[in-house]
């Protein structure tokens, strides 16, 4: 393994879905995630909040030794990249950035579902417009998502109906394809499969994101994937460290433990 250490955030487990399409990729990858559970849901805040929570976020992150950064939360990627790229100290790598190769040539209409504060920033039509101006984007927000999906309870069938409500609007207008625009969702990929008609394609920006990091790990020769078994993760959150620690194991099937930090004290390193 070489000395490169990703260091990756999100609000929660959603980043769990980057952090596992990157080592899926490029094998045991040294990296830190920190979940900020302490201010879980982000889509909901404000956009000032969301912006200094950015600027702290990634303060912390700068302490950590790392050589790249993974915003693995969409909502910050939209409301906050000014910030995270004024403050990094290292290379820094986006979801939305990555979102343009996954669309196909032959889609006309494409949906996004992400966060409230994700579909108010638009952020996602004008990143996909840079590139495909002449596909009709249509931004759906999933507010209670997140929430439910933090809970691990899958069968729910309250998760279910919010899934079905939010997919409708889509299916009416006839999208090719619907883009995860919240990290936490390829976590209920089944959810949208079994509630979708098979002509609508899912798209999961990790991927694409994955494959920009061969830049530094190399592209993989083997295609057989690597199983990811996250030895060399560090994982911290803002709060509740065991209750984290209990979702990594619900969601990764690791044992793992979590550190507890504070990012107002940037003193604090691993
Ligand atoms: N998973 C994050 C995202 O991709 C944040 C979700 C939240 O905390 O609301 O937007």
């Amino acid at each position: 393994m070489n000395n490169i250490k990703l260091g990756f955030f999100d609000s929660g487990v959603g980043g769990f879905t980057v952090l596992k399409s990157i080592l899926t990729r490029h094998g045991d990858v040294n990296a830190v995630y920190l979940g900020d559970t302490l201010r879980l849901p982000y889509g909901k805040r404000s956009v000032s909040e969301i912006r200094e929570i950015a600027n702290e976020v990634v303060t912390w992150l700068n302490y950590q030794d790392i050589s790249a950064l993974i915003i693995a939360c969409n909502t910050t990627n939209s409301l906050a990249l000014d910030i995270v790229k004024q403050v990094s100290r290292v290379p820094i790598y986006g979801l939305l950035e990555s979102v343009h190769e996954t669309i196909d040539s032959s889609d006309t209409k494409v949906g996004v579902l992400s966060t409230p504060s994700t579909a108010f920033s638009g952020a996602y039509k004008k990143s996909i417009h840079s590139y495909k101006p002449n596909v009709t984007v249509f931004e759906q927000a999933c507010p209670s998502l997140v929430p439910l999906i933090e809970t691990g309870q899958l069968n729910s069938p309250e998760l279910r109906s919010a899934a079905k409500n939010y997919l409708q609007p889509l299916i009416d207008n006839a999208v090719d394809s619907i883009i995860l625009g919240c990290s936490h969702y390829p976590l209920i990929e089944h959810i949208f499969i079994d509630l979708l008609p098979d002509k609508i394609r899912l798209i999961d920006p990790s991927q694409s994101l994955a494959k920009k990091l061969d830049s530094y790990f190399g592209c993989p020769q083997d295609l057989d994937k690597f199983i990811p078994s996250f030895s060399n993760v560090q994982f911290c959150s803002t709060s509740d460290s065991f209750g984290f620690a209990a979702r990594a194991q619900h969601w990764l099937g690791i044992d793992t433990e979590v550190k507890l930090v504070s990012l107002i004290s940037n003193a604090c390193v691993l």
